[in-house]
This record gives C-alpha cells, sequence and structure tokens, in this order.
C-alpha cells in the first residue's frame, strides 16, 4: 500500500531567489481546482481556503480501500490514541492516586495522594520526560496501541469490577478486540452502570472496524462511544474520552457537522470542557463552519490562554478570513506552543503566506525553512502538503525528460484545434469559464474551464470541446491523473497571481500556450519564464509559482497535469484524489 510521507527531506530547491517579482507577495495552499471535501459536501468555501484537502479526509473505510492508505498523517488507531491521551494520563494519576490508598474508602477519591516513593516519582517523571522527547522526535512514527486505562472512580459501580476491566484492557491491549468487545459486553451485563465497560465497548469496536475495514462497525462504535459520552452520572473524564473517541470517527466518516451537533446539544454540562472546545473547533473548521469555529476557540483560550491548539486554530481562522495582522502572532504562538496539531505543514504553509501578503518575507522564509527543516517540506521552496516520498523534485522540466513527449507532440500538432475550441467557449459570454476563487489573485481576472479533474472527465465541458477532449481521453496519465486536473486558463492584462504551491509533488505541470500577448510571466522556483503559442513548458506546481499579466491583451494557456513520472502503477492507482 502507498504510504504517503508527509514530507521526505532532502529535495532541495531553489536557491533562494534574488527577489520576488512583487515584493510583498505571497502564497496560499492551492489544488488549482482541488475538490475539498467541505466544499464537495457542503457547497461552503470560505475565502478560497479551507482547513483541509479531502485526501486529508478520508471518509469511511469505503474510500480508504479504494484509495489505498489515507494520506492524513494518522491512522484510526494513532487519531483515537491522540484523542484519549490527555483522559488517559488524567485517569492514570487519578489512577496512582488510588493505588496509594488502601484499602479503598467511600471518599477515597477526595483524599489528597500519598506519596508512595520519591525515587519512583522522580524515575516516572524522568521516564515520562523521555517518552515526551521521543514522542517529539518520532511524532511521524507509528506507535503502539494504547487504550484508556482502567481507572474506576470509587464511588462508582466500575470500581467494584475493576480487576475485570482491566483484564478486559488487557485483552484489548494485545490485540484480541473481538474477546475484548465479549467481555465488556459481558460485563455491561451484570453492571450497566458501569461506563468504562462501555467506553471499552467502543474502543473494541472501534479497532475491529480498522482491522475489518467495516463501516458497520465503526458506527457500532460510534454508537458506544456516544452512549459513553451522553453517560448519566457518569465519570466526567471518561464522558470527555467518549464524546472526543465520538467525534473522531465521526469525522472520519465525514459526519464532522452532525458531530459538532452532538457535542453542542448533548453536552451542557461539558460545553466548556478545554477537550471538547478544541474537537469543535476542529471539527468546524474540517466542516468549513468557521464563525462557529472562531466562538469555540475564542471560548477555549479564555479558559486556556496557552492552549497550542487554540492558539494555532484561531490564528489558522483568521488567516482564513484574510485577518492576517491578527492571524500572525497566533499562529507563531502555535508553532511554538503545547499541541503538534499546531505544527501540521498547513501551519507553516499558512502562517508563511500571511507574512508574504504582509510585506515579511524574511519572516516568511523563516518559518518555510522551519517547516522544511522539522520535515513538514521537501524544501522549503516546495510546500506541497500531499507528498509521495522520493519523487525526483525540480521546478522546471523538459518534455524530454518525462515519459510524456510523445504525447506532448501530438497535442502540440493540434494546437490550434485546442485553441480554437477555447476561444469559442469564452465567446459565449465566458461559458464556463470560473473565476478563480482561492485568494490566489493579487489582483485582476483570470478563469478557468476544467476538462477534467480527479481523473474524471466533466462531461457537460468536453461536449463544448469535443475535439480537444477526444485528444485528452486517450492519454491516460494526464486524463486519469486523480491528482490533477486538465484545463484551460485565461488570464486578463493586470492580473497578478500571489507566489503558490499546489497540494501535491505528485504530478507535473504542462502548460501549453495558446494566445500569448507580450509581457506575461510566470516564475517557478528561483526561473522566470513566458509562453510561446503552440509550444509546452513544464513545470512542477508544488514548488513555490507566481504568474503576472503586464501585457496588453488576454493570456490563454492549456493546462494538463500529469502523473509524477517516478510513481509507479501501484501509487496511481491508490492515491487519493486531490
Ligand atoms: C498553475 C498556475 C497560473 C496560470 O498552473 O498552477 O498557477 O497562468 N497557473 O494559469
Ligand atoms: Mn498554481
Amino acid at each position: 500500500m502507498a504510504v504517503e510521507k508527509k514530507s521526505s527531506r532532502g529535495a532541495k530547491g531553489p536557491p533562494p531567489k534574488g527577489k520576488a517579482k512583487s515584493s510583498s507577495k505571497s502564497s496560499s495552499q492551492s489544488s488549482g481546482s482541488g475538490t475539498l471535501i467541505a466544499v464537495a459536501v457542503l457547497g461552503v468555501l470560505v475565502a478560497g481556503v479551507v482547513y483541509a484537502h479531502q485526501a486529508g479526509h478520508l471518509n469511511s473505510y469505503v474510500e480508504a480501500l479504494q484509495q489505498g492508505s489515507a494520506p492524513s498523517q494518522k491512522s484510526p488507531i494513532d487519531a483515537v490514541k491522540d484523542e484519549i491521551k490527555n483522559a488517559d494520563a488524567e485517569f492514570q494519576q487519578a489512577e496512582t492516586e488510588k493505588d496509594a490508598k488502601t484499602p479503598p474508602t467511600k471518599d477515597a477519591a477526595s483524599k489528597p495522594a500519598k506519596k508512595v516513593n520519591p525515587e519512583e516519582d522522580k524515575a516516572a517523571d524522568d521516564k515520562k520526560k523521555q517518552e515526551g522527547d521521543a514522542a517529539k522526535k518520532a511524532k511521524k512514527q507509528k506507535k503502539p496501541v494504547r487504550i484508556l486505562q482502567a481507572s474506576i472512580g470509587a464511588k462508582e459501580a466500575d470500581y467494584e469490577i475493576r480487576q475485570e476491566i482491566r483484564a478486559a484492557d488487557r485483552l484489548h491491549t494485545k490485540k484480541k478486540y473481538q474477546e475484548a468487545l465479549t467481555e465488556f459486553r459481558r460485563l455491561l451485563k451484570g453492571n450497566p452502570k458501569c461506563i468504562r465497560c462501555k467506553y471499552g465497548e467502543g474502543a473494541a469496536l472501534h479497532e475491529l472496524a480498522d482491522k475489518q475495514r467495516s463501516n458497520k462497525l465503526v458506527q457500532e462504535a460510534i454508537a458506544a462511544y456516544k452512549e459513553t459520552c451522553t453517560w448519566s452520572g457518569g465519570r466526567r473524564s471518561v464522558r470527555v474520552a467518549g464524546c472526543l473517541a465520538m467525534s473522531g470517527r465521526m469525522s472520519f466518516m465525514g459526519q464532522s457537522r452532525q458531530s459538532v451537533k452532538l457535542l453542542d446539544t448533548v453536552l451542557a454540562d461539558l460545553s466548556e470542557d478545554v477537550k471538547i472546545l478544541e474537537e469543535i473547533g476542529l471539527q468546524c473548521l474540517i466542516s468549513a463552519m468557521n464563525k462557529k469555529a472562531k466562538s469555540a476557540l475564542t471560548r477555549l483560550l479564555e479558559l486556556d490562554p496557552e492552549n497550542g491548539f487554540g492558539l494555532g486554530h484561531l490564528g489558522f481562522v483568521y488567516k482564513l478570513e484574510l485577518r492576517y495582522e491578527e492571524a500572525v502572532p497566533l499562529m507563531f504562538a502555535g508553532l511554538r506552543g503545547n499541541d503538534d496539531r499546531s505544527r501540521e505543514p498547513r501551519f507553516y504553509y499558512h502562517l508563511g503566506d500571511a507574512l508574504q501578503r504582509l510585506n515579511r518575507s524574511d519572516e516568511a522564509y523563516e518559518v518555510y525553512s522551519q517547516g522544511a527543516d522539522s520535515g513538514n517540506f521537501n524544501s522549503m521552496y516546495q510546500r506541497s502538503t500531499y507528498n509521495a516520498p522520493n519523487l525526483k523534485a525540480q521546478p522546471w522540466w523538459t518534455p524530454e525528460e518525462t515519459p510524456y513527449a510523445a504525447d506532448i507532440k501530438r497535442i502540440e500538432k493540434h494546437w490550434k484545434t485546442i485553441r480554437d475550441e477555447g476561444l469559442a467557449v469564452m465567446n459565449l459570454n465566458q461559458g464556463g469559464f470560473d473565476k478563480e476563487e482561492e485568494n490566489l489573485r493579487k489582483e485582476g481576472d483570470w478563469g478557468q474551464f476544467t476538462l477534467f479533474q480527479q481523473g474524471h472527465v466533466l462531461e457537460d465541458n468536453c461536449r463544448k470541446v469535443p475535439k480537444t477532449c477526444k485528444i485528452m481521453k486517450s492519454i491516460k496519465d494526464a486524463a486519469g491523473c486523480k491528482r490533477g486536473q486538465v484545463k484551460y486558463s485565461v488570464m486578463q492584462p493586470g492580473t497578478v497571481v500571489w507566489p503558490h504551491c499546489g497540494p501535491t509533488n505528485c504530478r507535473l505541470r504542462f502548460h501549453l500556450g495558446l494566445v500569448v500577448p507580450d509581457d506575461v510571466h510566470i516564475r517557478c522556483g528561483n526561473d522566470t519564464r513566458t509562453w510561446y503559442e503552440g509550444k509546452t513548458i513544464v513545470f512542477d506546481d508544488s514548488f513555490e509559482h507566481e504568474v503576472w499579466h503586464h501585457g496588453k491583451s488576454f493570456r490563454m494557456v492549456f493546462i494538463m497535469d500529469f502523473w509524477h513520472p517516478d510513481l509507479t502503477q501501484r501509487q496511481k492507482e491508490e492515491l487519493s484524489p486531490i
């Protein structure tokens, strides 16, 4: 299975360029017309930039099977582990406190913990620290499965059967999920108030779902987690863990909105919980409910001003709102803060972008350089975030350096046909040309007419340019490139596009010049070029590039994304669409 690496280091970008053409430019992660889950599902797009590309959010195991491994950096197991990590630590602490008291009394939980052995404490602290450091270093490595430790409130039904709960947890830890499930269900029969048993049931179902790639089991896991979340009289920390796990699985199933609704309505007494507010903020961002994300994150920071998740993510919301001045300090704080989720590649990308647009390029490149050094980007100039490892990386290519030279020759032979069909569409009152809406333009007018995207043909558009589509349909590595598009691009005089990077290194972008006036330029990496009518230029749009049109009449090019030549057939089949 093609495991997607966030970023393999080593691919060096071009040397720093003397000066980006317009000094105060910047970048905004763009897929061209990459379909985003928020757009596809909800039809909402705020300021042209969203929190996550579709590829970052697999919906259900059906897609997971079709698409191969998730480009999202977390496996479901990792995700739940993260979700419960904090609750877990809390429980372990409570457990330690409780173990220190023998025998437990009715009000044991309210008594101060007794120090058992300071040496042991220190050793535990050191271990914790080491683990913390190691975790930081091995951020991207797969960690062993951990589950919620049995921590049982002395006042609760769970306490009486703590040994059985631990035994069931051990089954889970040994990956005997079916047995763990059976055991938790048996315990629940005799102890219907055992919230830990319900959580255990959910966790076992979750793992089984993952193992069997079964959406039905995910739904069952969600149901069990939801019961945990809404447990009447249940221990708060277990409830929170249940809510977070529920929400995480719902998000996986593409139900972020429904999750927010549930968390909102069901949780009167948990609505001020920091972890819950983080989750609401996250799921709102995923489902493009930016206003609501903002209010959850703002409240979160009132309660917990140093919260690294809140800082980075609230900054991200301001970035989406184009409020760069407010975004920058928050995103900086997020990068420095205590939560890795605010150090994902998109945070480096958008902080740098905001800085560039504020005319603070030096700081932007400092951020990009840190992003590259921390493995979040391939290089400071190649800032795509959905990457396959070990692909040849250079800003400019020639057709002859690719296996597509013969295809390009054939396409160029028909360039006038392609041009005339595009012009005819333009003359139909620009019929079909979509205005660029990803906030990539600094100024001007730029439209696109798309024929293929994510490996699918757009038949309605193709009918308007039948000869062009016929040619392209025969070229599988372009028409079938699930991480790209085939489209016409028309740019009017006076248009300036901010520097930006595409979302993936898995494609090369071919531009066939169709109508090319003087004084129109494209920079990619360190090289600035222009187009020639009937001729094709090739660049890797995961590298920073920008375009400016100071000419006197419109420019039209035909853009064809081809799979990167280093990808295997299997990767082409399994990579998720962007
Ligand atoms: C691109 C791009 C601008 C243009 O193809 O990635 O930014 O000139 N193109 O159409
Ligand atoms: Mn571009």
